[in-house]
């Protein structure tokens, strides 16, 4: 028997990003998102444009996505409601944000230089993604969402999570992303059952 419900979210569970990118002063910001898919080298992020995020990546037209593993969950919820923007929008308000200078000390995590662009890497993140700005759409006019594509240009893995004999590959058994469903934080479980697409996909993806 199926209900028909009045559902305010559709979070049906996407793994954690920490987006970081480079304030005006040059300092660096760090916030959690979920909201993201990807697409051959491209990822599309979805975020309100009232974060910091937004006015950072418009303004520099780069970041690092860095994917946290099921381990850094406790760093991870440390940012939950923060926002690098000193004027906080009365929404977020009252939902009891705070305005927080420095979330890499505020989370307990690195700041470690990047390669490409100037935001920097979170050291502890396995998965380390340097972009830049390709667009950015207005979501659904009047709200401030944006859906922001961007180009990954390097790629830095944890040699722990690689395919031991093929490092250019994760290993998916190894990989045990962060995952936010509905609000709450999750893990992977095992892997269920092999999938026919995986050795016709690789071998494509090697003779491009
Ligand atoms: C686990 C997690 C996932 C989140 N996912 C999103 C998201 O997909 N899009 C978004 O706009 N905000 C998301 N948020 C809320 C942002 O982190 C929040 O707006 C934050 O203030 C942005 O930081 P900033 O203003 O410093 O950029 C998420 C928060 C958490 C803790």
């Amino acid at each position: 028997m199926h209900k028909t419900i009045n559902s305010k979210i559709f979070y049906f569970g996407t793994p954690v990003v920490l987006i970081s990118t480079l304030n005006e002063n040059g300092t660096p910001n760090l916030a959690p998102m979920s909201s993201a898919w990807w697409l051959n080298h491209s990822c599309m992020l979805g975020m309100s444009g009232n974060s910091q995020t937004v006015t950072n990546l418009i303004r520099e037209r780069e970041c690092v996505l860095n994917l946290p593993s099921a381990a850094l969950v406790s760093a991870v919820d440390k940012l939950a409601l923060t926002t690098g923007k000193k004027r906080i929008p009365d929404y977020k308000l009252n939902m009891g944000y705070e305005y927080v200078a420095d979330k890499f000390g505020r989370s307990n995590l690195t700041a470690k230089p990047a390669q490409l662009v100037k935001a920097p890497v979170v050291h502890e993140c396995p998965v380390q993604l340097e972009a830049i700005v390709k667009n950015i759409h207005s979501f659904d006019e009047p709200s401030f969402l944006k859906a922001i594509e961007v180009e990954i240009i390097k790629t830095h893995i944890d040699e722990s999570i690689l395919v031991e004999d093929n490092q250019n590959y994760i290993d998916p058994e190894k990989w045990k992303p962060l995952i936010m469903s509905f609000c709450e934080f999750f893990s992977l479980g095992d892997k269920l059952h092999h999938s026919r697409l995986a050795k016709p996909f690789i071998s494509q993806c090697d003779n491009n």
